[in-house]
């Protein structure tokens, strides 16, 4: 009997963002370390990312976080097979200081690169933890974007729908900046949510409604800036009201996380009924990026994919917002596939998924 492949070792690496972190993962989906450096507490002050104090952080975090994923899973670059680094989209100075160190550890060890989409990433992190095949349905939600597409491969994406302003993640952070709630605001929104009533104050709910049938992606697009909008009229309109009282706090909360739960409902019902969806018949809904982490999202969507008989897909909390992990595995699938850098990459804040 033939002896079986050594699984694919990739060490990868993450740093788009106020995340320093890197993993090291093989092709049999195992995680054998992952370390994550965050910097949230340092962004804390300032109520959202400072992108100097970030690229700053990433400089200072990088070579300890890779060190430790190496002596953590107890391999040396030597046992590495492929390097993975995010090459954008993300705050360019971060990802110019994850990227070159990673090409500098491969030009130094001989070993193949690749420059990993961090969105992909995002994307693909469901096969790592779920075995999720394709085609699938995504829900993409982060601090940066909010998508729905339909993923047919590796590198092969159609945007379904999309925000036509503010995405998800920014939305959660400005309203809880709004509250005084800090940051990011999206863990603590969701969780003072759980104490609130949601019919309390009444927040719109952009464009749904919007559906024109016979445009394809109509119905499907996001628009959060109404609701930020919104957020400080209510709370203009109850400055009566001690607004730091708990009970103001948690009905605002679940008021709003009401508002957002209900568009992304519709807008993956009107997903459902594209005909490009329709047509390359999904087999699993997937949701993915740091707002994927919403209890009430994720509650959402497992009952949408339970009605519409589809796999429900959703990452570890741990593995929702940034990570190495997923551009480590995300690596590996490119790897697989030959997609390695074959001449020099300029990293770039902007990279759409549909333009790997
Ligand atoms: O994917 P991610 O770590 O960074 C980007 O690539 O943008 O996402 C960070 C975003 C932040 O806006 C944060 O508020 C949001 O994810 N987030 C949440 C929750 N946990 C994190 N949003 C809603 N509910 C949560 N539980
Ligand atoms: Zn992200």
């Amino acid at each position: 009997m033939a002896a079986r492949k050594a699984p694919v070792l990739c060490l990868g690496i993450e740093s788009s963002c106020d995340e320093t972190s890197a993993a090291l993962v093989d092709s049999d989906r195992n995680i054998l370390s992952h370390v994550i450096y965050s910097q949230v507490p340092d962004h804390q002050k300032f109520g959202g990312v400072v992108p100097e104090l970030a690229a700053r952080g990433h400089i200072l975090a990088f070579e300890e976080v890779v060190r430790r994923a190496l002596e953590d899973a107890g391999k040396t670059i030597d046992d590495v097979d492929v390097i993975a680094a995010t090459a954008g989209p993300g705050l360019i100075g971060g990802v110019l200081i994850g990227w070159l160190g990673a090409v500098g550890m491969a030009q130094a060890s001989g070993k193949p690169l690749v420059a990993v989409n961090h969105l992909e990433g995002h994307a693909l992190v469901p096969r790592l933890t779920n075995n999720t095949g394709f085609p699938f349905l995504l829900l993409l939600a982060s601090g940066g974007h909010t998508q729905i597409l339909l993923v047919r491969g590796v590198g092969d994406y159609e945007i379904i729908g999309q925000t036509l302003d503010d995405s998800a993640g920014e939305c959660y952070d400005k309203v809880a900046k709004m509250l005084g709630l800090g940051y990011p605001g999206g863990p603590v929104i969701d969780a003072r949510a759980a104490g609130g009533d949601p019919t309390k104050f009444k927040f719109p709910r952009p464009l749904c409604g919007s559906v024109t049938p016979a445009k394809a992606g109509a119905g499907c697009d996001f628009s959060f800036s109404g609701l930020k909008t919104s957020a400080r009229t209510i709370i203009g309109a109850n400055n009566h009201l001690p607004l730091r009282s708990d009970e103001f706090i948690n009905d605002f909360c679940a008021s709003f996380q009401a508002a957002v739960v209900d568009c992304m409902e519709n807008r993956m019902r009107n997903a459902m009924k594209d005909g490009r969806i329709a047509k390359a018949k999904p087999t699993a809904l997937v949701v993915a990026g740091g707002v994927a982490k919403n209890s009430a999202i994720r509650a959402m969507l497992e009952r949408l994919a339970t009605e519409y008989d589809l796999q429900y897909a959703a990452p570890p909390l741990s593995l929702c917002t940034d990570n190495g992990a997923m551009i480590a595995w995300a690596g590996i699938e490119n790897f697989r596939l030959g997609r390695i850098v074959k001449e020099p990459v300029a990293p770039r804040p902007r990279w759409p998924l549909t333009e790997l």
